[in-house]
């Protein structure tokens, strides 16, 4: 949607803790400039706006309706939003073909083909267009950044927001499908393509409507935009739970991982790697070799990094003996290795950091990790400033700091340098970075004989 005039919230209560009231507060407090329309009939007033008994009493068509009422009242509530003319509907409402209720979420989907309208829903969390200032959710006010958000689950969602917080980035929408009465994961990935504030796109999926159809919009979109993808329900008994979870029949892991391979997008193990792939593949420009110098105070953190991008197929080469000098000397300190370069415990993250700005790594290596334990003397904001002078540094660089007060340090430094918190997860954003920048070559060859 490119604009949102008014939202109206079905449903909404002063009543603290109820699903209307958290959704109402959450429109009101994102800064929403359009029109805000409470309907619920009991009451004349909801949170100082006037409320109104039924969607057809209000002074216009809403653009967008947010549903929270049960779900015997919904099927009236959305015939209504259709007659008015609203173009959205949002069905936050449970209760429908996840628990068996088939036949009533039949009943909303005859008439969303009669109607005019999209839904999203039932059984979402809601959505948020940063951009246009809507918040109309039951998850926490998210941090703006530039990372859309396409999932099948509300809560997971919520986890998704709290880890790029804690990454220092933030979202440029999230849309919670819920059931996919409607709306499905490729309507929601044409958004993401065409959405101008979003760079790179994190997607839950549970089960595909349609396979083709997802292959063809996550091709569009992975071409453009970093794709990453969480796959729930790849066992049997996790295949069962989404039914119950989404309603869906869970798509099978294999098929689904041979369309991600098609596409070319990142299919994640976990929620962290997801994440923090994703925020690496929006910030470093995609790498043409695998060749990667790891920089350490730490060797059994070196040896650890070192053996997991070993198995990961990367290329660890000593460095030059030009390089080794000039590292030395930057630091002022010697180290111990070849590659890992393990400058020891003793070393200050100064002395690291000087090292890593030498211009020489970029000529031999196609990114630099930095594994470093902090010591007791040095708290998150000297890290950061330190940080801070390896901007730009000339080699793309991944840091990954272990030790105690991790979650503080990784909060301060990602500001300046892309963090990720295990050596495994450096190791997929690597080979992430030099997949992309064969599928974007690949991509302009295609074009270019075209
Ligand atoms: N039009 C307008 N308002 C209506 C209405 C109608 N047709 N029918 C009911 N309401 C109002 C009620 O007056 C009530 O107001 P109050 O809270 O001030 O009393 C409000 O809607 C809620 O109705 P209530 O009967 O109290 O239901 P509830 O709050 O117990 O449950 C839901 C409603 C939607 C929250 C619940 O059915 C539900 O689906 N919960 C799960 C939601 C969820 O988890 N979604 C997925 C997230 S990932």
């Amino acid at each position: 949607m490119k604009e949102v005039n008014s939202v109206a919230i079905v449903g909404a209560s002063p009543i603290e803790g109820k699903i209307g009231n958290v959704v109402l507060k959450n429109v009101i407090r994102s800064g929403f400039k359009g029109g805000i329309y409470p309907v619920n009939p009991k009451y004349s007033e909801v949170m100082g706006l006037k409320s109104w008994p039924r969607v057809g009493d209000l002074p216009k068509a809403p653009d967008v309706v947010v549903i929270a009422v049960p779900p015997k009242a919904v099927h009236g509530v959305l015939a209504e939003s259709i007659s008015v003319g609203a173009k959205l509907a949002v069905i936050i409402t449970s209760g429908f073909r996840e628990v068996g209720n088939v036949g009533l979420e039949e009943g909303l989907k005859r008439l969303v083909m009669g109607g005019g309208i999209r839904v999203i829903g039932p059984n979402s969390a809601g959505i948020t267009l940063m951009g246009l200032g809507l918040h109309a959710s039951i998850e926490v006010l998210p941090k703006r950044g530039p990372i859309g958000l396409i999932m099948q689950s509300g809560a997971l969602g919520g986890v998704v927001i709290d880890r790029l917080r804690k990454l220092s980035s933030g979202i440029s929408f999230f849309l919670s499908l819920g059931n996919m009465l409607d709306v499905d994961v490729n309507d929601a990935m044409e958004y993401a393509l065409h959405d101008g504030e979003t760079r790179a796109v994190i997607a839950y999926i549970e089960w595909l409507r349609d396979g083709r159809g997802f292959i063809r919009s996550a091709l569009n979109l992975n071409a453009k935009k970093p794709l990453c993808i969480l796959k729930g329900g790849w066992g049997l008994r996790s295949s069962e739970a989404v039914r119950s979870h989404t309603g869906g029949l869970a798509t099978s892991y294999e098929v689904f991982k041979a369309a991600i391979r098609k596409v070319g997008a990142y299919l994640a193990e976990g929620i962290d790697d997801l994440v923090e792939v994703c925020e690496g593949l929006r910030r470093i420009k995609p790498i043409k070799g695998r060749r990667v110098l790891i920089v350490t105070n730490s060797g059994g953190l070196g040896v650890i990094t070192a053996s997991h991008l070993e198995s990961m197929d990367l290329d660890l080469p000593r460095p030059s003996t030009a390089l080794q000098q000039e590292l030395r000397e930057s630091a002022g300190k010697a180290f111990t290795g070849s590659n890992p370069v393990d400058f020891g415990g003793d070393a200050s993250i100064d002395q690291v950091v000087e090292a890593l700005k030498s211009r020489r790594i970029a000529s031999e290596y196609n990114l630099a990790i930095l594994a470093y334990v902090p010591t007791a003397a040095e708290p998150p904001e000297k890290l950061c400033e330190a940080m801070k002078l390896l901007e730009g540094c000339g080699v793309p660089l991944i840091a990954y700091f272990d030790g105690e007060g991790r979650e503080e340090v990784v909060q301060h430094v990602s500001r300046y340098v892309v963090t990720v918190t295990s050596s495994i997860t450096a190791g997929r954003l690597i080979k992430a970075l030099y997949s992309r920048a064969r599928l974007l070559s690949l991509e302009g060859g295609a074009r270019a004989l075209h």
